[in-house]
């Protein structure tokens, strides 16, 4: 029988759209009982990289006192650790309070290159408690080798995965 980390590798010629509903239920699983928030985070991390394919998955975290995103827990090559509010495409998300694609980081005006292997990008805001008229917690910020890789499954999917990632965080109002 294999273990749960096989059975949530992406395989050769799988879509990600068939593993998204395996994601969700093992995000669940892997939540439910553990209240720390950087061991979900961690988690969370493993499980789109190893489940998705991706080059790099992590989060960023708001320090609006700083006025920058902090990285925290992720899965990849070693990244920047901080990001002004209003740079790079985790910063622009943050100002703007909306999730982005970008299909081509070369065609992006600001893009922060911490990899010289990322093509394409998809960053998700997190709002506590899971509510878009709370503050931003954190940034879920994915990059691809691939140029364009981020379909509309993958936004939905993604934004359904930063949403629930948000109700780690208590809400605001
Ligand atoms: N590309 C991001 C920086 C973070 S790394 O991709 C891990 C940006 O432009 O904000």
């Amino acid at each position: 029988m294999s273990s749960i980390n096989e059975s949530l590798r992406l395989r050769p010629g799988q879509k990600r759209s068939e593993i998204y509903p395996l994601l969700h239920e093992q995000l669940e699983a892997l939540f439910e009982g553990e209240d720390n928030r950087i061991a979900n985070l961690a988690n969370a991390a493993s499980l789109l990289y190893f489940g998705c394919g991706f080059w790099w998955v992590g989060f960023y975290i708001a320090d609006e006192t700083a006025g920058q995103l902090v990285l925290g827990p992720f899965h990849g090559p070693v990244a920047c650790t901080r990001i002004p509010f209003g740079a790079g495409v985790c910063g622009t998300a943050w100002k703007r309070r909306e999730n982005l694609t970008v299909p081509d980081v070369d065609a992006f005006d600001g893009h922060i290159a911490c990899s010289s292997e990322s093509r394409s990008e998809w960053v998700g805001c997190i709002f506590s408690g899971a509510r878009p008229d709370s503050f931003v917690v954190a940034v879920l910020d994915i990059d691809s080798t691939v140029l364009a890789d981020f379909d509309e499954t993958d936004e939905r999917e993604l934004a359904r995965i930063a949403a629930r990632i948000g109700r780690l965080w208590p809400g605001w109002k």
